[in-house]
């Protein structure tokens, strides 16, 4: 209160300094008086102000000061304790009236105004947006994962990095084989049969894109490979695996490509999945080990839908996969089993953690390199310590 009379003073000052035109050429005595003496009422007033502010301040000081030695003495003096306490509790009203009314002056009715409409407009607006991720995350499906049914090793090589698929959206029984995690070669097996029984024939189609992809996050979507173009912080590359060609590409908005997804999958950047409701990316936000970030992109036009900060920790995170519009994130601790889910998100808010069972993997050697839903045939392909896995899964209906 004090600090703003004097820098309500001092800008007068400046002010009337600015008005005043230089000794030198003062044309005009009777306008410098009359600005001199408005200044004069100005300044008195303002003294008055801080006078009576001071005044106040100090009566305040030495009342509660007599209250408080009245208080020592009141077994004694009941009466004179009584009837200050009466006027102690007037003098708190009018003060706290004085004080209410510098802050009506200090919050004018205006800011009130824009406040309350900003607030209007906030609400309305978060409406808005949560009819949107409604009608975004709207395919018939309400299930939720309840546990890890089975563990199938479908085949074993020696690399401890890579990722593998079906076509999650097609119904292709084409098996897509991606070894290591920067390389620009695909194997294509004709069928999960030949992916299993390796050397027999048909043999694997192998493909070579005209870019590198960096990480395990690839995904095969209506025939078309999506991966993160290795040597770009956060572009995706939608590649038509008939054609052959860069159909087309995006960058991931929000300086994404900084850190890795998960701490223990060491060449991963942006992980992409598929789920009931289509493609998602999940990619860390600001800082090393920082929170996972979902980001719903369009896959026909590469636009992104929506992008929802996790409550989700990247740090001892390994894989993650998304089912029916929640995602699951696998940790273990320094990257050694148990292999468990503590961490799920559900941007509708249906799952809560405490909804969920404790959800293990079964026990391996590593941590995953990869774990990836496929909606089409509901299991997880995983790729662990060289082994590609199939995990079949038991859901059961959201509880809502
Ligand atoms: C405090 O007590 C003194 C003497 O007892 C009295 O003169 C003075 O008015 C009192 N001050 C207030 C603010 O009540
Ligand atoms: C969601 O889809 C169902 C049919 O699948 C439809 O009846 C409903 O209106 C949709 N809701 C929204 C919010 O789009
Ligand atoms: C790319 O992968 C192929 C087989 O899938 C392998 O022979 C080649 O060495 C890899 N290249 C690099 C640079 O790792």
């Amino acid at each position: 209160m004090m600090a703003a009379l004097w820098r309500a003073s001092a800008l007068l000052v400046l002010l009337l300094a600015a008005f005043l035109p230089p000794p030198k050429c003062a044309q005009d005595p009777g306008m410098v008086h009359y600005i001199y003496q408005r200044f004069r009422v100005l300044e008195q007033g303002l003294e008055k102000c801080t006078q009576t502010t001071r005044a106040y301040i100090r009566d305040f000081q030495e009342f509660s000061k007599n209250i408080s030695m009245m208080l020592g003495r009141c077994q004694t003096h009941t009466n004179d304790y009584k009837s200050a306490v009466n006027t102690l509790a007037l003098r708190v009203e009018r003060a706290q009236r004085e004080i209410d009314y510098l802050q009506y002056l200090r919050e004018s009715d205006v800011c009130i105004e824009s406040e309350d409409k900003t607030l209007a407009e906030k609400l309305l607006q978060e409406a808005e947006e949560e009819k949107k991720i409604q009608t975004l995350l709207n395919a018939s499906c309400d299930n939720m994962l309840m546990g890890i049914k089975s563990l199938k090793i479908v085949k074993k090589t020696m690399d401890t990095h890579g990722s593998w698929m079906k076509d999650a959206i097609s119904n292709s029984p084409k098996v897509y084989f991606l070894i290591g995690s920067r390389n620009n070669t695909v194997w294509e097996f004709a069928n999960m049969r030949a992916f299993m029984e390796d050397s027999t024939k048909p043999p694997p189609r192998k493909l070579i894109l005209t870019l590198s992809w960096q990480g395990t996050g690839q995904v095969v979507y209506e025939g078309f490979l999506f991966f993160h173009n290795q040597g770009t912080a956060n572009e995706i590359i939608k590649y038509n695996l008939q054609k052959r060609t860069v159909e087309d590409r995006m960058l991931l908005p929000g300086g994404v490509g900084r850190a890795l997804v998960y701490q223990h999958s060491p060449s991963t950047y942006i992980d992409l999945a598929v789920d009931e409701h289509g493609l998602w990316a999940i990619h860390s936000g600001p800082g090393t080990y920082g929170h996972l970030v979902l980001t719903k992109i369009e896959p026909g036009t590469l636009g992104v839908e929506h992008s929802w900060d996790t409550p989700c920790r990247s740090q001892d995170a390994e894989a993650s996969f998304l089912l029916c519009g929640v995602l699951y994130v696998v940790y273990s601790s320094g990257g050694q089993g148990p292999h468990r889910i503590t961490c799920t998100y559900d941007p509708l808010g249906t799952i809560t953690e405490q909804d969920l069972p404790k959800l293990f993997f079964p026990r391996r050697p590593r941590s995953h390199s990869m774990i990836h839903y496929n909606p089409r045939d509901k299991q997880l392909y995983a790729w662990n310590e060289g082994s590609q896995i199939i995990y079949k899964l038991q859901t059961k209906r959201k509880l809502s």
